[in-house]
């Protein structure tokens, strides 16, 4: 059969958007800019182009985190394969969807039954992008796609394919360490009610570890790291007319080893004065604007946290040198 015959036969992905609007981008961003110290959260680097600069540093030499997770989940990939199959598998912050693609093909390889696909991404193009791959080199699989900002308030859509089955969440790469620690637990809450009583999260956590292997990974040699912070300043100017000076600013990024987390942000290399959405923005030299903080765990710091939320650890999976895991947490019946 060819690949045009194959497509055809594959049911149309199911897409529910839910994507933030303009007006809310506005509003974070003067909200985060009236702060002290100023911030823009996270959620916001992620447009078609910070989605495709993340994707470079998932390649990078110095950045760990990607393929040491995609090491851990390919050499444990039928034990944790086993526990999804026949349920609905949720997928936050869907991306590239590479590490979905080994947990099927394990799944495949024993002749077993996919779960039913739901990819929750704030990136539309790019959700949109991956669901249709997969389900176009796994035609069997029912998709569904949800273009959410998935740190706020969440509900599966009431479609008769994902009643009356077992969900796991699945959260890879770590990007719960964006949140700071009591929003984590939030968070983690609004996953246990999404999924329900009896339900799984398979989540990528980083673990703490040097300074000499953090900071590089998130201020690499050829720069990708700080174009990724910095496009938030372009975004800016083309979505909300502001006129950020890209010369004039410059990334860093640290660990602060007391709190557990690399913080990353912008700095001003000069006092100015910047007009976003129409509003006069004053930077001091020197004035730091955090994009990004990455906390890292210890393996009983995150089962504390998880605890906090109502989940009870079932597995934790690591790679040789301990640099990352992928943690089975239940929700407490
Ligand atoms: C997507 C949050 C997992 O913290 O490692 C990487 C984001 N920012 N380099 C991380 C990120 C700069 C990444 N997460």
């Amino acid at each position: 059969m060819t690949a045009f015959a194959t497509a055809s036969v594959t049911a149309p992905l199911q897409l529910f958007d839910f994507h933030p609007v303009l007006a809310d981008f506005r509003s974070a961003v003067l909200q985060g800019l009236s702060q002290t110290p100023k911030r823009i959260p996270a959620t916001w680097l992620y447009d078609q182009r910070g989605a495709e600069l993340f994707d470079q540093i998932t390649a990078l030499e110095e950045y760990y985190l990607t393929r040491t997770e995609m090491q851990i989940l390919q050499e444990r990939a039928v034990e944790i394969g086993d526990r999804i199959t026949q349920g609905a598998l949720v997928e936050f912050g869907s991306g590239s969807s590479q590490k979905i693609r080994i947990l099927f093909d394990a799944l495949r390889a024993k002749g077993k039954a996919l779960p039913v696909y739901v990819g929750l991404d704030i990136s539309k193009q790019h959700l949109q992008q991956s669901c249709e791959d997969l389900q176009r080199d796994y035609p069997e699989l029912a998709a569904i796609a949800i273009c959410a900002d998935y740190t706020q308030p969440l509900r599966l859509p009431d479609v008769p394919v994902l009643q009356n089955r077992h969900k796991t969440a699945f959260f890879p790469g770590s990007t719960l360490g964006n949140l700071e620690p009591e929003d984590a637990i939030a968070f983690l809450k609004t996953v246990a009610h999404l999924i329900g009583p009896g339900g799984d999260l398979l989540i990528g956590i980083d673990l703490q570890k040097s300074k000499s292997i953090l900071e590089p990974a998130y201020d690499d040699a050829q720069g990708i790291s700080a174009q990724f912070a910095l496009n938030v300043l372009t975004r800016m100017n083309r979505e909300l007319g502001a006129n950020f000076d890209l010369a004039q600013f410059r990334y860093e990024a640290v660990y602060n080893e007391a709190l557990g987390r690399i913080e990353m942000y912008i700095v001003s290399q000069i006092a100015q004065t910047v007009e976003v959405a129409g509003e006069a923005i004053a930077f001091a030299a020197g004035e730091r604007l955090y994009t990004e903080h990455s906390y890292k765990y210890t393996p009983a710091q995150f089962n504390q946290l998880a605890a906090q939320a109502g989940f009870r650890t079932r597995s934790v999976w690591t790679d040789s040198q301990a640099l990352f895991m992928v943690v089975d947490l239940a929700t407490c019946p």
